[in-house]
């Protein structure tokens, strides 16, 4: 969990969230499960941002997940301040949160304020994550590296199947490696389509090596070697010594020894198997359950074994794979860059990287991406964050957490502490009842709110 986000949208005493008091600086996190009330709130607390704050529409930026949603949350943003002008000062007794503002504010207040964001409703920046990089992308091509005249949004799937087909062409020239690959991916097509998502991705590429594959399957032979020598009286005083074939048995044994001494992989003599065959344990129920037991590393090393060489390939390929994702991905950057345009993941991509990476400072008096963001839109609703987009959090953290100051370093701005930390179970319902879910407190930093459906959703 991130430490400067507060994990706090329930009322420690009635565990009902309250959108008249939720502090409108710091960052925050509210968990809850579907239909509970979620984008019921946000509504609420963008009406206190219009008043408290006196922002703009196109200063609140507001992020959802699809377009259908960006429209239905415009439209219910719409609804509730038209519900406040037509009935302010007349609401329900029992809304504590209407009762809260009309306390604060009279209609002579609040009505240039709600007019003026009704008239201007269709500028509001109410964004997908993808609609809000490309406009960011946009507006500050030069602050976040955009190169000029820069098509966005472009299907850039030719030139992905082209930088594969070039990698496939490249590799024609070292058999072995070529045919170590279309084994597994017969065509460059195979290949996009088995790791579309991985090309498209900057996250470095992990594999297990097959030398770490190999190193595990040969400690696990040495430690079966040990074990079979700390379980041989065993072994000898329940299948070998009082055995008709004592003899056939005891050169059994000492074949699986032999075999174990050696390190490498070789297969598992037959012979050296039948030692430790179920069918010879007897009828004791006792007995053939210590042997099941001391035979039991050995079974897995057997089946083990019997699989290790079509592991040891199948891993070359997936290494040599990798190695090959990392010059496709270089190629594709290329590629893209020469033909200006950018794909749907690359704003994504783009504008993360333009955040998170440390500017080169050439010009000390250049304000940094961040800034100019934050400067645009002071405040952010999240309304449900993506859990398949981690680059999304990460986006957000970049805006409202830092504010970088001349030397190039990043520190929290206007940081508080809230009073005391509290852990409450419970989550709001549109009814107001009470189901499940938990509330902490922490650090949080100026500039944003933050709304989460997702619960247990760790940073
Ligand atoms: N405090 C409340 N008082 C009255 N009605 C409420 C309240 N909270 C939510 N509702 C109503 O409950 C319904 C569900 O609320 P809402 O759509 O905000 O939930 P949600 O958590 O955003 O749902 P989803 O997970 O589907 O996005 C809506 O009709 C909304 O108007
Ligand atoms: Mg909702």
């Amino acid at each position: 969990m991130d430490k400067n986000v507060t994990v706090t949208a329930l009322d420690p005493d009635s565990n009902v969230l309250q959108p008249e008091s939720l502090p409108l600086t710091g960052r925050h996190l509210i968990e809850a499960s579907a239909g509970t009330g979620k984008t019921f709130n946000i509504t609420r607390i963008y009406l206190r941002l219009l008043l408290e704050r006196k922002l703009d529409v196109k200063n609140i930026l507001v992020m959802t997940f699809t377009r259908a949603a960006t429209e239905e949350l415009r439209g219910r943003i719409a609804r509730e301040i038209r519900n406040a002008l037509n009935n302010w000062g007349q609401f329900d007794p029992e809304d504590s949160y209407f009762a809260a503002l009309t306390r604060q504010f009279s209609l002579q207040d609040v009505y240039p304020a709600l007019h003026n964001a009704l008239l201007h409703l269709d500028e509001a920046a109410i964004f997908t994550i993808h609609s809000f990089c490309k406009r960011v992308l946009s507006q500050q091509a030069f602050s976040s590296g955009v190169a000029f005249n820069v098509q966005m949004e472009a299907d850039t799937a030719d030139i992905e199947l082209e930088a594969v087909r070039d990698w496939y062409r490249r590799l024609t020239r070292q058999a072995d490696k070529y045919e170590l690959l279309v084994q597994n991916w017969p065509a460059p097509e195979n290949f996009r389509q088995a790791f579309r998502d991985v090309l498209s991705s900057t996250t470095p590429v992990q594999i297990k090596s097959p030398e770490v594959i190999l190193e595990n399957f040969l400690n696990h032979k040495a430690f079966c070697r040990q074990h079979m020598l700390d379980n041989q009286s065993l072994v000898f005083a329940a299948l070998i010594d009082t055995h008709k074939q004592q003899e056939t048995r005891t050169e059994e044994w000492e074949i699986l020894q032999k075999w174990l001494d050696q390190s490498d992989i070789e297969p598992m003599p037959k012979a050296a198997g039948n030692v430790f065959d179920g069918r010879r344990y007897g009828r004791d129920a006792d007995k053939k359950q210590r042997l099941t037991e001391s035979f039991a590393p050995l079974k897995q090393l057997k089946e083990d074994v019997g699989a290790i060489e079509q592991r040891l390939q199948n891993a070359r390929s997936y290494q040599l794979a990798a190695l090959g994702i990392d010059a496709i991905r270089s190629k594709i950057i290329q590629a893209k860059q020469r033909a200006r345009v950018m794909n749907y993941d690359d704003l994504i991509n783009q504008l993360a990287a333009s955040l998170t990476s440390t500017p080169a400072r050439e010009d000390p008096l250049s304000t940094p991406l961040s800034e100019l963001i934050r400067g645009q839109y002071p405040v952010a609703l999240v309304d449900e964050f993506q859990d398949t987009d981690p680059q999304q959090y990460a986006i957000l953290k970049a805006i409202y957490q830092s504010s970088c100051t001349s030397e190039g370093s990043y520190s929290a701005e206007g940081s508080y502490t809230p009073e005391g930390s509290q852990l409450a179970e419970g989550s709001y319902t549109a009814d107001g009842s009470v189901a499940s879910s938990s509330v902490t407190s922490g650090s949080v930093t100026s500039g944003s709110v933050v709304s989460d459906g997702v619960a247990n959703k760790s940073f």
